[in-house]
């Protein structure tokens, strides 16, 4: 286990400390048989100071893990920095307005996915990063000069159409911007849209026909960005309301419906039913009332929006924590009937991590069956990444990967583990050092970006 330090902050205690070596590894050791068919990349994202310090979970640079499977076998691991203006001059602070401002200076620490052919290391705040297959960083795109600011890092792939809808948001006007990325990579659409203040708004939701913006009592502070401090802050008096609009619509199209205070970092998936939008989300009471380290735990809810009174349904789906919610890419925007989510142990603790087992919860969302795959004392698995078995008639027909970090051992492992029996008995695993805790990933198909 790695040591606990009292004078490091707890983010970066145990799983959460940085690795500082870039590695490429081969012959790897693999247990089980990976499965033929699956021929692409696990990619995952993760905040890893350069530095070896940053002030909070969200400051530290981007650092890709990748796994490279092919043939049956684990060709490669690697990882890499996304070669931001923060790793080639160190001393720059994310907290300095005028670095914070210039687009290129992203931490490029949050997501990363792939579309039209490319793979792109992302955070909300800056242009996204652009990688090559061996997760080299090749530069920061502005999509040829149309983006003229933030990108967000939870963009969503039409499965229907292959559009890469996004929004960029701003603690300055415009606060708020719609993007529509057509399947050929081209940005075709920026839209302004107007919101009563600025919010951190950090992923947003689609439907086959609509977008859904969640604006959301987070609310930007100058007053604490001058101080340098994180400058966002919980705001009673600021209205929580969703924003739907069609997906080539105009600001003048969104319709606002309000809905009780909370935030949302994620949601798991949203779709249109008749004249309702259904959006199944991870829910926290309040972020950052107190302190830049308020985040309760967050638990997954359904909000059903009624568009012809106008009247937001939330209810409680589980009390269990859980986070890091997705579902199948070919279900995102249309109706799922299974979503997967990282549970959150109640004891969990970066400097006592024996104290707790990991798992990864499965929803049933026809039957309200709740499964789980239970790692065991010590291992903590990350954001489970959903890959559709070849030849599959059910939704939940396939894999889902992680990374699983094993305290006894301080070593982590990907795990192929299947989604439809939701067996602990992993399909493959494949031996590899220690990854730290990270955010979020996808499996890039070879067929999309090589
Ligand atoms: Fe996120």
């Amino acid at each position: 286990m790695t040591a606990i330090d009292n004078n490091v902050p707890s983010h970066l205690r145990g799983n959460g400390a940085p690795v500082q070596d870039e590695r490429s590894l081969t012959d790897l050791r693999v247990k089980g048989t990976i499965p033929r068919e699956l021929d692409g990349r696990y990619l995952r994202n993760g905040a890893n100071p350069f530095t070896g310090v940053s002030d909070h979970p969200f400051f530290g640079d981007g650092m890709i893990h990748g796994m490279r499977l092919r043939d049956g076998k684990a060709e490669w691991y690697r990882n890499r920095y996304v070669q931001t203006p923060f790793i080639s001059d160190p001393s720059r602070s994310i907290l300095d307005l005028s670095v914070a401002m210039d687009m290129n200076s992203s931490k490029a620490n949050t997501h990363v996915v792939g579309h039209a052919g490319k793979i792109l290391a992302l955070e909300e705040g800056h242009f996204p990063y652009v990688l090559d297959g061996d997760l080299n960083t090749v530069s920061a795109t502005d999509f040829g000069g149309v983006l003229t600011g933030s990108f967000t890092a939870h963009p969503k792939i039409c499965p229907v159409t292959g559009e890469l809808l996004a929004f960029g948001y701003s603690a300055l006007e415009p606060y708020l911007r719609y993007l529509r990325v057509a399947a050929d990579g081209q940005l075709v659409q920026s839209e302004t849209i107007t919101v009563g203040g600025p919010t951190m708004m950090h992923d947003f939701n689609v439907t086959r026909n609509h977008v859904i913006f969640m604006d959301l009592p987070a609310v930007f502070d100058l007053e604490m960005a001058m101080r340098g401090e994180m400058p966002i802050h919980w705001d009673d008096a600021y209205p929580a309301r969703l924003g739907v609009m069609p997906r080539n619509g105009t600001d003048v199209d969104v319709r606002w419906f309000e809905l009780n205070p909370c935030y949302v970092f994620h949601p798991m998936n949203s779709y249109e039913e008749g004249d309702t939008i259904v959006l199944d989300v991870a829910r926290l009471s309040h972020i950052w009332r107190d302190s830049m380290m308020d985040f309760p735990m967050p638990q997954f809810w359904r909000w059903t929006i009624d568009t012809v009174t106008g009247k937001v349904t939330e209810e409680q789906v589980d009390d269990r924590a859980g986070e890091f919610p997705r579902v199948a890419d070919s279900v995102i925007g249309l109706k799922h009937r299974y979503g997967y989510m990282m549970a959150i142990p109640a004891a969990f603790s970066y400097d006592d991590p024996m104290s707790s087992s990991g798992a990864i919860m499965k929803y049933d969302r026809e039957t309200g069956a709740r499964s789980e795959i239970d790692f065991g004392r010590g291992r903590m698995p990350g954001e489970p990444v959903f890959v559709p078995a070849e030849g599959g008639k059910n939704e939940d027909d396939g894999y889902l990967l992680t990374f699983v970090y094993d305290a006894s051992s301080n070593t982590s492992e990907l795990v192929v583990m299947d989604a439809a029996t939701m067996s602990d008995t992993p399909i493959a695993t494949v031996d590899l050092p220690r990854i730290p805790h990270g955010f979020h990933g996808s499996w890039v198909a070879a067929s999309v970006a090589n």
